[in-house]
């Protein structure tokens, strides 16, 4: 006896028509067709051939800024340059229970949008750690419906900020889960090497993941990234480092990125590349042409190096768009890599779930038996139409409870007296 059937679902993987049998929050058995009914469920539920996929994961996200669009005041100019301004203006004002009342909000957002996990950057270079208290009052408060993964991030640079590494390593100490960086924005290129091997080491000495903010610029000699691979490769912590945004790669010369590649490879490496963010931010000192900016996500695959894309930015310094919809962010990734191969739409959807769910190494994430029964069903057959449609989110499931609904979306026409129904699916 299940506690909930999902019947008639199709799956990410190619696998049409199964059932999904769930008991005691954990996925149990999935079959072909009809062929778990006679076992019996408190609940069944008949998917119609829509799309059962695991849950949206956030592979990197800054939720201390989120929601604070217009605070002080709006971005003008929508530049980088601009945004860390107003971040900087915005931060020395920040109270506690503000940045956990929008963080909570973007978590409602979150959950409904059928995204279950998050890896947050949190900024440590305000003493007072305030943030740092908030986000992890959020990740204890939201922890039944949401994993939340905090990064300590010396956004103003880990040895240019007085006091950042200090600041950074009392976070760790408070439960931050992975060390953070940012060595393109340290003073000289030496000091951010220097800041990945000392960061590497301190990620080493402590047993943590790292996440690095890594060659976010056009600059084509902005390598930092080379020093992260050697850096992971030297002190044994292959598969728990990530490099985040990397857009120089972008601009890198052909020969030097065929060696980095086997270098990142080597180093079992993971990527985040931020669409969104990347295509609005990067190029901005160019003319024509202008750069797209965003880093080699083809080329990254190919080279068997796991990648996933982030939202980064939510009503912002940086940015004044965005909802928390992962389909969004893989629909611009598709577009802006031109992965339009029937191969390259499916790793889009990746993208956004397994691939990030690798990030942030997360367990019993996926659809098999023994995985935790974590789901959203999306208004759509396959991933490629689910990225197309950015497909609502009928429902969504945490531990085989349903925690959001949203109803399917349809529109009635009446035209030269012809009612119709329209739902924009083939
Ligand atoms: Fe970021």
């Amino acid at each position: 006896m299940f506690d909930l059937l999902i019947i008639h679902a199709h799956l990410p993987d190619g696998r049409r028509d199964v059932s999904v049998g769930v008991k005691d929050g954990l996925i149990q058995e999935i079959s072909a067709q009809d062929a778990l009914r006679h076992a019996g469920a408190g609940e069944v539920l008949d998917a119609a051939g829509q799309l059962l996929s695991p849950p949206f994961v956030d592979p990197h996200f800054h939720m201390d800024s989120t929601l604070s669009y217009g605070q002080p005041r709006v971005n003008q100019s929508g530049t980088l340059l601009e945004g860390i301004a107003l971040w900087g203006e915005l931060k020395p004002q920040l109270r506690q229970e503000d940045v956990i009342d929008r963080a909570m909000s973007y978590c409602d957002w979150a959950m409904a949008n059928g995204l279950l996990a998050i890896r947050t950057h949190v900024d440590v270079s305000d003493p007072r750690l305030l943030a740092v208290e908030a986000l992890l009052e959020v990740k204890a408060r939201v922890r039944p419906y949401l994993d939340l993964q905090l990064v300590a991030f010396p956004q103003d640079g880990v040895l240019r900020a007085p006091g950042a590494l200090d600041n950074l390593k009392r976070a760790l100490g408070m439960g931050v889960d992975v060390v953070g960086g940012i060595p393109h924005f340290e003073r000289t290129m030496a000091d951010g090497a220097t800041s990945v091997r000392l960061l590497c080491e301190l990620a080493a000495d402590l047993g943590l993941p790292v996440d690095m903010h890594c060659d976010e610029s056009d600059d084509p000699l902005s390598r930092h990234v080379e020093t992260l691979a050697d850096q992971t490769h030297r002190l044994g912590l292959h598969g728990r480092v990530t490099g985040s945004h990397l857009t120089s790669m972008h601009s890198m010369d052909n020969y030097y990125v065929s060696k980095l590649l086997a270098l990142m490879a080597e180093a079992q490496l993971h990527v985040v590349a931020n669409p969104l963010i990347n295509i609005t931010l990067q190029g901005r000192q160019d003319s024509y042409p202008k750069r797209r900016g965003m880093t080699r996500v083809p080329e990254l695959l190919q080279a068997g190096i796991n990648v996933a894309f982030g939202q980064d930015c939510v009503l912002d310094p940086w940015y004044s768009l965005g909802s928390g919809d992962m389909l969004e962010v893989a629909h611009m990734g598709l577009h802006v890599a031109q992965m339009t191969s029937q191969a390259g739409m499916r790793q889009c959807f990746e993208a956004v779930t397994t691939n990030a769910a690798s990030v942030l190494g997360l367990e019993q994430y996926g659809l098999a038996p023994g995985c935790r029964a974590d789901f959203v069903l999306l208004q759509a057959a396959t991933p490629a139409e689910a990225i197309r449609l950015r497909a609502t989110r009928l429902a969504v499931f945490k531990a085989g409870r349903r925690i959001a609904s949203t109803p399917a979306r349809t529109a009635s026409l009446n035209v030269n007296g012809r009612p119709a129904t329209v739902d924009w699916r083939l």
